[in-house]
């Protein structure tokens, strides 16, 4: 099945079933949009956002990478941030699921409290 397929498959559910990946629970308040919002339109959120910070230099708008791993990034037991990306965290758990691999963390930070790791554009 393809990322889509699965989106669709994912979104048709009535909640999150069971078998879908879980993650831990995200810090704030809400969302920066309903759940449903989110599941689907991210990756549209997120890229129109970096098109026009990295063109225009547009800074502060809603979808920001930065934010997303702010509020979604764990905190293990011991106080360290758990990297979004690692293995059962929120951004990776979801998308391992549905076969998806964004490079954005190659060069963006997985953590809360850093930029980005290194400019190389
Ligand atoms: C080759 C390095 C590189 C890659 C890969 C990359 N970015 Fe960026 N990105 C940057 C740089 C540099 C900036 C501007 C610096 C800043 O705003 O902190 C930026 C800024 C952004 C911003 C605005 C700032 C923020 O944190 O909200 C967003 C959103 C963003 N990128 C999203 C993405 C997404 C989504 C992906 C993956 C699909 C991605 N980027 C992949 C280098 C990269
Ligand atoms: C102010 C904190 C905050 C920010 C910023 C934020 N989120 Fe969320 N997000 C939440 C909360 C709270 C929920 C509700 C679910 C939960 O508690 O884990 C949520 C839910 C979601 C969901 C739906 C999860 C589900 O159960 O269906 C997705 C997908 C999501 N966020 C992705 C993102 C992305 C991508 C970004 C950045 C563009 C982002 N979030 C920014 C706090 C935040
Ligand atoms: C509820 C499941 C789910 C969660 C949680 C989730 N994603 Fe996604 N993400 C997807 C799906 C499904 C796609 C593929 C969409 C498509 O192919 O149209 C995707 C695609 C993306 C893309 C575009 C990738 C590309 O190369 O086109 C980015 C960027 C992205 N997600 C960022 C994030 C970030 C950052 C987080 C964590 C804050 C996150 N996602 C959490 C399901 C999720």
């Amino acid at each position: 099945m393809g990322a889509l397929a699965v989106l669709i498959t994912l979104l048709a559910l009535p909640a999150f079933a069971a078998d879908l990946p879980q993650w831990p629970k995200a810090k704030g308040e809400a969302c920066i949009a309903a759940n449903d919002v989110m599941r689907r339109e991210h990756p549209d959120m997120l890229k129109h956002q970096r098109d026009d910070t990295l063109r225009l230099g547009i800074r502060g708008a809603k979808a920001s990478l930065k934010a997303c791993v702010e509020c979604h990034a764990a905190t293990s037991a011991d106080g360290h941030a758990v990297p979004v990306d690692a293995p059962g965290q929120f951004c990776q758990s979801c998308h391992s699921y549905v076969a998806v691999k964004p490079d954005c963390f190659e060069c963006h930070a997985t953590t809360p409290k850093a930029t980005v790791r290194e400019a190389s554009r």
